[in-house]
C-alpha cells in the first residue's frame, strides 16, 4: 500500500466512523428528543381542547345564570303562571340561548317545566333526560339544588352526549332564596366538536367508551401522534373519549434536518477527501514519487547527469536539493575516478611504450655511436693538410708530390669506406626508427581496448575538454555552444575519449585561427541525434572560422604525419589519433571546408547508449 492509498484509507475510515457516530446520535438522541417534543406538543393541544371544552361549559353556565336570575321566572316558580311559559319559552325567545334542553325544577327536584328542541329548526325533539318528572334520588346535583350552587358536566342521552349546566333560580338581583333550579343542556354535536377543535387549533374526534384505557394515553404512528382523553358523566361513569391527531411535523422536520446534516457530513467528507488528495498530490505525493522515480532511475541506470531541480523551500524541495547535491558529488567522484583510471591506463601504456621504445632505441644508440666513431676517425684533417701542401707548391720534388698524391688517394679511399659504413649505419637507423614508429602506432591502436561508458551531458564534456587545452588556445578560441547540445540531454559515451577528441579539435581550431593572423576566433559546436542501423547516433559538428582546409587535403588531414604546421611543434598525429579513436568506437569523422581562409568544420558521428557502465567494473579499475 503506498502513502496515497494509506492516507485515503485513514481519512475515509475517519469519516465513516464520524458518519456512524452522527447516525447513532441522530437515532439515540436527536430523533427521540424530537419525538418527546412532539408528544409534549400533542399533550399541550389536548390541554387546549380541555380548556376549550371548559370555556364552552362556562359559557353555557353563564347563559343559564343570566336567564335564571330573573324576576319573571322567580315569579313563575311561585305561581306557575302559564303566560310565562307561552311568552318566555317560545322558540323565538329561547333561540338566542342556543340550548337544546331547558328544565325547571322546584326546590324538591320536581320537574316544573321541560322542553327540548332542535337548534337549527326549533322543532321539538325527544331527549330522554328531559322526559323525567322528578329528579332521581341519586342525581348527583341534588345537594347543589338545595344549596343553590351551580354545576356543570356531561350526561349521556338517547341523542348522544349532552353538556349540562344547573343554576339556581334567583329573584333577578342575584339574591333571595333559590326557588329551584334551571337545567340547560346542549347536545355535543359534531358541529360542537368542530367548534372546540377550532378553538384548540387541532382536529378533534369523539369516540365511545370501548376498550380504550381509563386514563389519558398517547399513541404514535409514523405520521401522527394521537392523544386519548377519557371523560366521565356527572355520575362518574365513563362516558366518552375525545382524541386528537397531531401530525408528526416536528419529527418530519427533524428527519429532514438530520438528513441534511448527514448529507452535509458526507459532502464535507468527499470534499475534504478530494481536497486532501489534491493537496497531498501536489505538495507531497507527486514530489515524493518524482524523487523516488529519480532515485530508482539513478540506482538502476547509473545515470548521474539527471537532476531533480526542485524550486521551493519546503522540506521535499530541500530533500531534492540535497539529493541533487549528493548525485553531483558522486558524479564528480566518478569522473575523477574514471579520469584517474584513464591516466593510470596511460601511465601503464607509457611504461610499455617506453620499454618497447627502449628496446628499439638501444641498437639505434649503438649504431649512432658507431657512426659517430666512424665519422670521428675519418682522415679528413690529414687529407686537407696533404691537399693544402700539394696546392701550395711547397713540395717541389717529384717524389714528394707523388707521395702526397698517394697519401690523398689512400685518404680518399678510407673516406669512401667510412661513408659506405655510415650509409649502412643510416639505413639501419632508418629501419630502427620505422620500427619505433610502428610500435607507437600499434600502441595507439591497442590503447583503447577497454571502453568505459558514462552517462554525460555534452555541455559538460565540452567544458571539461576546454579545461585541458593549453591557456593560449583558451585565449584564442571562444566556444559557441549551440542550444542543441543541451537539448540532446544525457547520452552514454566514452567520455574520456570524447573529451580528448574535442581537446584536439579545439587546439586545431585555435591553430587555424592564429594562422589567419587574428588572435581571436570562435568554435561553434552543435549536436543532433539520429537513428542509423537501428541504433541512436550522435552527430557533432565543430565549425571554426580559421584558415580552412584546401579541398585536396580534406582526406589527408587524417593521415598519420600529415601536418601543415612547424615540424618542431607538430607531428600531424592529432586528427589521425582522433580518427582511430572514433573508428574503434564504431563511429566516423570527416572534414568539410569551403577552401582556404573560409573556416573548417569537423563532423563526428558516434553511436550512443550502447551499454551502461557497471559499477563493479569501475571499482575493479580503481
Ligand atoms: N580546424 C582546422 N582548420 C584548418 N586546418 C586544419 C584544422 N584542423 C586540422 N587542420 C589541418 O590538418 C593537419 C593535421 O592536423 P593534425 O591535428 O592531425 O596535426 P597537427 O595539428 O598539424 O599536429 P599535431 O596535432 O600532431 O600537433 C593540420 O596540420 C592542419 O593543416
Ligand atoms: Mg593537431
Amino acid at each position: 500500500m503506498n502513502i496515497r492509498q494509506k492516507v485515503v484509507a485513514i481519512v475515509a475510515a475517519l469519516f465513516v466512523v464520524l458518519i456512524a457516530l452522527e447516525i447513532f446520535v441522530q437515532e439515540r438522541v436527536l430523533m427521540p428528543s424530537f419525538a418527546e417534543l412532539e408528544r409534549s406538543d400533542a399533550q399541550t393541544s389536548m390541554t387546549r381542547v380541555q380548556l376549550a371544552l371548559n370555556r364552552t361549559l362556562d359559557g353555557l353556565e353563564s347563559i343559564a345564570n343570566d336567564w335564571s336570575d330573573w324576576g319573571e321566572l322567580y315569579q313563575f316558580m311561585q305561581d306557575r303562571n302559564s303566560a310565562f311559559i307561552t311568552t318566555y319559552t317560545s322558540v323565538s325567545a329561547m333561540a338566542p340561548l342556543k340550548v337544546n334542553m331547558l328544565m325547571l325544577l322546584d326546590i324538591n327536584g320536581n320537574v316544573v317545566f321541560s322542553s327540548a328542541r332542535d337548534l337549527e329548526s326549533g322543532n321539538p325533539i325527544d331527549i330522554d333526560f328531559a322526559g323525567q318528572k322528578v329528579l332521581a334520588h341519586d342525581f348527583p346535583w341534588r345537594t347543589n339544588l338545595s344549596a343553590g350552587q351551580p354545576a356543570q358536566g356531561l350526561v349521556r342521552t338517547n341523542l348522544g352526549v349532552m353538556m349540562l349546566v344547573a343554576v339556581p333560580i334567583l329573584d333577578g338581583t342575584g339574591a333571595g332564596r333559590p326557588r329551584g333550579m334551571a337545567l340547560m343542556g346542549r347536545l355535543f354535536s359534531s358541529k360542537q366538536l368542530d367548534t372546540i377543535g377550532v378553538q384548540a387549533q387541532v382536529p378533534l374526534f369523539m369516540s365511545d367508551v370501548g376498550n380504550t384505557p381509563s386514563h389519558e394515553e398517547i399513541s404514535e404512528t409514523d405520521t401522527a401522534t394521537t392523544v386519548y382523553r377519557p371523560y366521565d358523566d356527572i355520575y362518574g361513569r365513563p362516558l366518552m373519549y375525545l382524541h386528537i391527531e397531531v401530525p408528526r411535523n416536528i419529527t418530519a422536520r427533524g428527519h429532514i434536518a438530520v438528513n441534511y446534516s448527514l448529507w452535509y457530513l458526507v459532502g464535507a467528507a468527499i470534499t475534504v477527501l478530494i481536497l486532501l488528495l489534491v493537496t497531498l498530490n501536489r505538495l507531497i505525493l507527486s514530489p515524493i514519487a518524482r524523487v523516488t522515480r529519480h532515485a530508482v532511475a539513478v540506482g538502476e541506470r547509473g545515470d548521474l547527469t539527471a537532476r531533480l531541480n526542485f524550486r521551493g523551500t519546503d522540506e521535499i524541495s530541500r530533500l531534492a536539493g540535497e539529493f541533487d547535491r549528493m548525485v553531483e558529488s558522486v558524479a564528480q567522484s566518478r569522473r575523477q575516478l574514471v579520469d584517474q583510471s584513464y591516466q593510470a591506463g596511460f601511465a601503464e601504456l607509457a611504461k610499455g611504450v617506453m620499454h618497447n621504445l627502449g628496446n628499439a632505441m638501444t641498437p639505434l644508440g649503438v649504431r649512432l655511436s658507431v657512426l659517430s666513431g666512424r665519422v670521428a676517425n675519418a682522415p679528413l684533417a690529414d687529407i686537407e693538410w696533404a691537399a693544402a701542401e700539394f696546392e701550395s707548391g711547397a713540395a717541389d720534388e717529384v717524389e714528394r708530390r707523388a707521395d702526397l698524391v698517394n697519401f690523398i688517394r689512400l685518404g680518399c679511399r678510407e673516406l669512401a669506406a667510412t661513408l659506405l659504413g655510415a650509409k649502412g649505419d643510416i639505413a639501419a637507423m632508418e629501419r630502427q626508427t620505422s620500427i619505433i614508429a610502428a610500435t607507437l602506432a600499434d600502441q595507439l591502436v591497442n590503447t583503447r581496448n577497454e571502453a568505459v561508458l558514462e552517462s554525460v551531458r555534452l555541455p559538460d564534456v565540452v567544458s571539461q575538454a576546454l579545461d585541458i587545452v593549453p591557456d593560449t588556445c583558451r585565449q584564442t578560441i571562444v566556444i559557441d555552444a549551440d542550444e542543441s547540445l543541451r537539448a540532446v540531454g544525457s547520452i552514454t559515451v566514452e567520455r574520456t575519449v570524447l573529451r580528448l577528441i574535442l581537446q584536439n579539435l579545439i587546439i586545431n581550431a585555435a591553430d587555424a585561427v592564429r594562422a589567419t593572423g587574428r588572435d581571436k576566433g570562435a568554435l561553434h559546436i552543435a549536436a543532433e541525434i539520429f537513428r542509423e542501423d537501428d541504433s541512436e547516433q550522435l552527430h557533432l559538428e565543430c565549425r571554426d572560422n580559421g584558415i580552412g582546409i584546401e579541398a585536396q587535403n580534406l582526406q589527408r588531414v587524417f593521415e598519420k604525419g600529415f601536418s601543415t604546421k612547424s615540424r618542431e611543434t607538430n607531428h600531424g598525429i592529432g586528427l589521425h589519433w582522433c580518427a582511430n579513436a572514433i573508428h574503434s568506437m564504431g563511429g566516423r569523422i570527416w572534414a568539410v571546408s569551403e577552401g582556404a581562409g573560409r573556416g573548417a568544420s569537423m563532423h563526428l558521428v558516434l553511436p550512443i547508449g550502447k551499454r551502461q557502465i557497471p559499477a563493479e567494473r569501475l571499482e575493479m579499475e580503481t
